[in-house]
């Protein structure tokens, strides 16, 4: 598991929901409608500093926040007061809460660095989902190591090999972070290992409407959203 330093929280904890980020959030609702999914009791995993929570709060008939980072979930408890949030214990095999309708976890997965680790926390997953409930994970394609995004700039190496990790520098905040490498379909055969069923793969790209600057994500898309259901 790829760990933040205090420092990288802190930094993250100022980027907004804009530039090449606003794609990893902007489709989430309508894909939950044209799905016809009710996150009702949600999970946000790999919270961060709230500012995923922020975004599906109102779609939510609440949200618990989970992260590695203390740091991070104390900054959550400062954006967000009437969110619970628990620290990730990664012994474990289900969250310590009553079960969820739904598993949030944007921009999470790409910390992970093995196959293991990757089930583990997929099985904590299915483990803590009530029957019909679903995960949806947002994470970074590939192109974000060398596309020309406004905001994610690939930095060094590109990754070849999938578990491979790369550097990427996110402009808005000025911080260099890593990232591993992982097709969907990766990510999506490990849930099918544990009784999940694949429900959608959606790879959003830039509009003139979003009002972004965006460059490359008009015709490459930065992130894919992989809907998942118990
Ligand atoms: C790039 S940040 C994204 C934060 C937030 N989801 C957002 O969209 O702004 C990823 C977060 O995942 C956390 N994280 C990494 N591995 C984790 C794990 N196994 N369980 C819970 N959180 C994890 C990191 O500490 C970090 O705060």
């Amino acid at each position: 598991m790829i760990e933040f330093t205090d420092q990288d929280v802190e930094k993250y904890s100022k980027s907004t929901v804009s530039g090449t980020g606003f794609l990893a959030y902007r489709d989430v609702e309508k894909l939950l409608s044209k799905l016809n999914l009710k996150p009702k009791r949600a999970l946000d995993l790999g919270c961060g500093s709230g500012r995923s929570i922020g975004v599906i709060k109102d779609l939510c008939d609440s949200v618990t926040g989970c992260d590695i980072s203390e740091l991070a979930l104390k900054n959550t408890h400062k954006s967000h007061p009437d969110v619970e949030v628990f620290l990730n214990d990664l012994s474990s095999k289900q969250y310590p809460s009553a079960k969820f309708d739904s598993i949030f976890s944007f921009l999470m997965f790409c910390h992970v660095d093995s196959l293991q680790s990757m089930s583990q926390e997929l099985e904590r997953c299915y483990n803590s989902l009530n029957e019909g409930g679903f995960l949806l994970i947002v994470k970074p394609n590939r192109a974000v190591a060398v596309a020309d995004f406004s905001s994610v700039q690939g930095v060094g190496t590109p990754p070849e090999l999938e578990g491979d990790c790369f550097n990427v520098h996110l402009k808005n905040v000025d911080l260099v972070v890593e990232d591993v490498y992982w097709k969907p379909e990766t990510i999506q055969q490990e849930c099918e290992k544990l009784g999940f069923s694949y429900l959608a793969l959606h790879q959003p790209l830039g509009e003139i409407a979003d009002n972004q600057p965006y460059r490359d994500e008009y015709h490459e898309s930065p992130y894919f959203y992989l809907v998942m259901q118990k």
